[in-house]
């Protein structure tokens, strides 16, 4: 060959240079090693639970056996949160997207214990799985708590709530959905606040068109205790739907 490459291995240059694998990301996926509750919740409770990126659109009616509002959370980290909230409103519908395998397995053994049935989960990027798996005009309310605040200015690129990743997520919103926001750090507060009053076809829900307390529905998280303590702040955000 004249070139001294192996087709393998143009082949893999040209993969390396595909868009998608320069793309910038709002995670590091971390190999965190799995208990044995996680790996066995993993195991037992996947199949009826889990969802994949290659199954392409769901159709919610069929995958709930019901119509119900559906809500779906982007970084669930452990799923705390995101358990508690569907056992607390079993009239409507959760998705969940994580990345992080452990939280993933630690979600999906505390829905088993709680015996719900109306979660399911996704082990993927959640901003590939909006683009190819979600409806548009299909979802009730979008939950971003906590996301990873990429503290450095020259990271804030990797922040993933960017102009064009809202409108993307406001196709998948029915009109009068929420998007709702919260963070502990103020400057991605500020930058959600800025990016969100731009965006096309949203409507802030707070009265002072900034901060909105934080909803009943949303649980006080532990870290949210000890930062309360601390007088650590969380900023909640909720923008509307309207076009
Ligand atoms: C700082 S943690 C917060 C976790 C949780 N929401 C909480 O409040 O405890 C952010 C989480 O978002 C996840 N994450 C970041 N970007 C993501 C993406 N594009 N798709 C799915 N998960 C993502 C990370 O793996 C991480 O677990």
């Amino acid at each position: 060959m004249s070139d001294n490459h192996s087709p393998q291995q143009s082949q893999q240059t040209e993969t390396q240079e595909t868009p998608y694998l320069r793309k910038i990301r709002s995670f590091v996926k971390r190999e965190g090693r799995l208990t044995k509750g996680q790996a066995k919740a993993l195991e037992d409770c996947w199949p009826n639970m889990g969802l994949t990126h290659a199954q392409g659109l769901q159709n919610f009616e069929q995958l709930f056996g019901r119509q119900a509002p559906v809500v779906l959370e982007i970084g669930f980290g452990m799923g705390k949160s995101l358990v508690e909230m569907a056992i607390a409103e079993s009239d409507k519908d959760f998705i969940g997207i994580e990345v992080h395998r452990p939280g993933v397995g630690a979600c999906l053994a505390d829905a088993n214990e709680a015996g719900i049935t109306n979660l399911r989960l996704y082990e993927h990027d959640a901003v590939e799985v909006l683009a190819d798996c979600i409806a548009d005009n299909s979802l009730s309310r979008v939950q971003l708590f906590f996301p990873d605040p990429w503290h450095k200015k020259r990271h804030h690129k990797r922040r993933i709530v960017q102009p064009e990743f809202v409108q993307k997520l406001r196709q998948k919103l029915r009109i009068g959905g929420v998007f709702h926001m919260a963070t502990d750090w103020e400057n991605y507060a500020e930058h959600m606040l800025e990016v969100m009053s731009q965006a096309e076809g949203y409507k802030n829900q707070s009265a002072t068109q900034d901060y909105v307390p934080r909803p009943d529905h949303r649980p006080l998280t532990k870290f949210e205790q000890r930062g309360h303590r601390l007088g650590h702040g969380v900023w909640d955000l909720m923008f509307e739907r309207i076009a």
